[in-house]
């Protein structure tokens, strides 16, 4: 652990990001008296605000993303009062300087800088932060996504910044990483002796893995137009949590080990190849539908235009090592879905030998569904008796041991998951910040897929919203005997 920053720069400091997640979430810190007590939270953006007009920009912003009990006068005052604000052009190395004035001392004492603006205004940002003296060794740099849009940019990002600052101060940030449930995942695998005998492919069957989202395009429609399901999500979010579903055991809980252990599964992905492609991937583009019950545009409809962006997108995976020989990881994601919710599934496999069946009962194989959202709750389907004095033998019925997370910490207030990344940041803790043979070894495996639509000149099947993707995702699966949890 490095020494905590005396001051936060956040680029991009009035933008959407900012707005909803990032100074919420440095509020809520500071209401619970995790910031250090002196940390300035210096805001730029292009804007022409003063530290007054940012204050009321903040302020605003709490009131509209956290929930009036806790927006206690003196706290948010006290939250206020840390806040100034610069205006910056990034194309500009000279406005810089006003930033280093701003920041002070801590340009030499500890600073966490935050980049939540587009990856285009990287290189101009890092060539002012250099002009203005802001890259010293007590400097911290923050990478919000997208970095790249495949490997190659990637690159060109990871060089520029490398140029100027260590791996050990570059924190690449995935959100998803910030999520209880997701840490919940380690704790789960490596604080408890029951399931790590049987998570491999003597004991799993398949593993899956769905984002399910029912919000459409949200007035995104350049980055995400430009983008698609693969890179936004598959890339990122949901790479990440495969690694840490696969990885083997770190030898302990800190940066190094516990990256080491998920670039090796990283890169143990099996190629998908263009045959590959057109056999275990489904691209889907959602049209008009309803979604809880109200009807929505299709996605061409919400963009103005044609496209062949994909909304939807659902693999089968192999992680190619000794660990998951023969396990199918399968993996979707989707805008317009029927419900929002996010979840990890191991389905383990059946009995050897079920001494039930001459009885006419079926047993069900264990089923663990880690669920990071709405609610975050970790539930094992057991096989139990269902009570009674049948004579004719034993009737079997699965029944769920649940862990609701809301009930059994209910006194424990859930967090944004940027809350943990923030303290991580201005903490100097890397542990939960991607590497960058990581975020490498992602593009490399999607780099493949794509160039495999390419060639195979896939097109987005359409859906309607409010379903769960074409049904060729659900043919995807079933070829194989298995079903999407929904
Ligand atoms: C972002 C994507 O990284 O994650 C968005 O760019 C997506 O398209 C969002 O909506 C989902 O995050 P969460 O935390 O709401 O699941």
């Amino acid at each position: 652990m490095q020494h905590p920053s005396d001051a936060l720069l956040l680029f991009g400091a009035t933008g959407d990001l900012a707005q909803r997640m990032l100074l919420p979430s440095l509020f809520g810190l500071d209401a619970d008296g995790l910031l250090p007590p002196s940390l300035t939270i210096v805001g730029t953006a292009r804007s022409t605000l003063d530290d007054e007009g940012y204050r009321a920009v903040a302020a605003q912003a709490l009131e509209e993303h956290i929930d009036v009990e806790r927006l206690v006068p003196a706290a948010v005052t006290r939250f206020l009062d840390r806040l100034r604000y610069v205006p910056v052009d990034a194309a500009d190395p000279e406005q810089f300087v006003a930033l280093a004035d701003a920041v002070g001392d801590a340009g030499r004492t500890g600073l966490s800088i935050f980049l939540s603006t587009a990856p285009s205004l990287f290189g101009a940002t890092i060539a002012g932060l250099s002009h203005a003296g802001l890259t010293g060794p007590e400097v911290r740099l923050a990478l919000e996504k997208p970095l790249g849009a495949d490997l190659a940019s990637s690159r060109v990002i990871n060089d520029a910044v490398a140029a100027v600052f260590p791996e050990e101060r570059t924190f690449r940030i995935d959100h998803y990483l910030g999520k209880e449930t997701v840490q919940n995942l380690l704790a789960l695998r490596f604080a408890n002796t029951l399931f790590e005998p049987l998570w491999n492919a003597t004991g799993i069957d398949h593993v899956q893995i769905t984002v399910a989202e029912t919000v459409g395009l949200e007035g995104r429609t350049g980055y995400f137009d430009g983008s698609g399901s693969l890179r936004d999500m598959l890339q990122n979010h949901m790479l990440q949590l495969l690694a840490l579903v696969a990885m083997e055991p770190p030898a302990q809980f800190d940066a190094t080990a516990i990256r080491d252990e998920k670039v090796k599964v990283l890169r143990s992905l099996r190629r998908i190849d263009a045959v590959d492609a057109a056999r275990n991937s489904v691209i889907g583009q959602y049209g008009e539908g309803a979604v809880a019950g109200q009807p929505v545009a299709g996605y061409a409809t919400e963009l103005g235009r044609q496209s062949s962006t994909e909304t939807f997108v659902a693999i089968k995976a192999h992680v190619d090592n000794w660990r998951w020989a023969g396990v199918p990881f399968y993996m979707r994601t989707g805008k317009r879905m029927p419900s929002r919710h996010s979840e990890i599934v191991i389905q383990f496999k059946p009995v050897p030998h079920s001494i039930f069946a001459t009885k006419g009962a079926v047993t069900q194989p264990n089923r663990l569904v880690i669920r990071l959202q709405p609610a975050e709750n970790i539930r094992l389907t057991m096989m139990t008796k269902v009570p009674g004095l049948d004579r004719d033998g034993i009737r079997l019925r699965e029944v769920p041991l649940d862990i609701g997370m809301a009930n059994a910490f209910a006194d424990t207030r859930r967090r944004i998951a940027y809350e943990r990344l923030m303290l991580d940041l201005i903490e100097g803790d890397p542990t939960l910040f991607v590497r960058r043979d990581e975020v490498e070894a992602q593009w490399e495996w999607i780099d493949g897929i794509r160039a495999g639509w390419g060639a195979n000149g896939m097109e987005p099947k359409p859906y309607a919203a409010g379903t769960w993707g074409p049904s060729a995702a659900i043919a995807l699966t079933e070829r194989d005997g298995v079903s999407w949890n929904d």
